[in-house]
């Protein structure tokens, strides 16, 4: 049979990035610092999510290893909406890689205010709201995701004002991501991001302390990508006409695979990124050479293949 040459582009909400790959929030910094990968190879980057003013962060220590994870909370870190419009996005425009800002605020004005901020930036192509953000104003520090009352008010009040496409990004929720995230999609959300870390502790029993200062963190990595897996698989199966990024524990290309035939339609990579910059690129190659073996055409071949013969808890 003559050999199929897949393209590797992916439509979401209307955006096409060249590769379904994506870095995701957090793990290359906001963009600006000198990094080791070339980001033309990525299918687009997730900035660090963005507050009004600097954040300094969470106390230290704010990362431990776990078995197969990474537990961390970085306590929302970054340089702030003017710092990072002055020292990362004109690097990221100059790569010509397509840029997700990641907005954040402890309450939905500081959202709104971020949006404005960024949304008629030529080098943004969307925007990812980030509901695990500690609700600052209602929730007591709890993430926005864990309130549907407030995720809506929150997506809401940002897709009206955005003139970009908007992602929700939500973390895994029981019993209720599935109507956490069509509330979200109701509310104007253009697709959606799962999963985020999930919480965590980890403890040093010699020193009677727990690893982290804060002292729950969010696990990432290998150890989540099940959950990660199963998220997408839920919310892909009732939203099937939903554009969904897969990140979790995303480390190679089969891993990535296995998101899109759950129903993702573009992956993010996280800590693997931490252990080697450039794993989405070799991401990436992994799933073109999949499609290959398999004579597919695309990515979006792939989306929510997966064969179901029962019914699943
Ligand atoms: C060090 C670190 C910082 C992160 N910072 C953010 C952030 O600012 N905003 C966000 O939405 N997610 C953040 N995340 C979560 C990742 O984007 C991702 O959802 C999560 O780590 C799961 O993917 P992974 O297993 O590939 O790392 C961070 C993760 C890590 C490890």
């Amino acid at each position: 049979m003559a050999g199929v040459k897949p393209t590797m582009t992916v439509d979401l909400a209307g955006v096409a990035f060249p590769l379904p790959v994506l870095a995701a929030s957090g793990c290359l910094g906001t963009g600006g610092e000198p990094t080791v990968v070339d980001l033309r190879r990525l299918g687009g980057v997730v900035t660090r999510s963005l507050t009004l003013e600097p954040r300094r962060g969470a106390p230290t220590p704010r990362m431990a290893e776990t078995p197969s994870g990474l537990l961390s909370w970085t306590g929302l870190q970054n340089p702030g909406v003017e710092g990072f419009l002055v020292e990362d996005l004109p690097r990221l425009e100059q790569a010509g890689v397509p840029v997700v800002a990641s907005i954040a605020g402890g309450g939905v004005e500081e959202f709104l205010r971020v949006t404005s901020l960024l949304q008629h930036r030529p080098g943004i192509v969307a925007l990812e709201v980030y509901l695990g953000a500690p609700d600052e104003e209602r929730g007591r520090g709890r993430p926005f995701a864990a309130r549907l009352d407030r995720a809506v008010e929150v997506v809401g009040a940002v897709a009206r004002m955005s003139r970009l496409p908007v992602f929700a990004k939500l973390p895994y929720l029981e019993p209720d991501l599935v109507e956490t995230a069509r509330a979200c999609v109701r509310a104007g959300a253009h697709g959606l991001t799962l999963i985020g870390g999930v919480p965590g502790l980890a403890v040093d029993a010699e020193r009677l302390r727990p690893e982290l200062a804060a002292p729950i963190g969010l696990l990432s990595g290998p150890a989540i990508k099940p959950i990660a897996l199963a998220a997408v698989h839920r919310v892909a199966r009732e939203l099937p006409e939903v554009p969904i990024m897969g990140v979790g524990g995303i480390a190679t290309g089969r891993d990535a695979v296995e998101f899109l035939l759950a129903g993702a339609w573009a992956v993010q990579v996280g800590t693997a990124m931490l252990i080697d910059p450039a794993a989405p690129v070799e991401i990436a190659r992994g799933i073109l050479a999949y499609l290959k073996d398999k004579q597919l055409e695309s990515p979006a071949a792939l989306r929510g293949r997966l064969r179901v013969p029962g019914t699943s808890p």
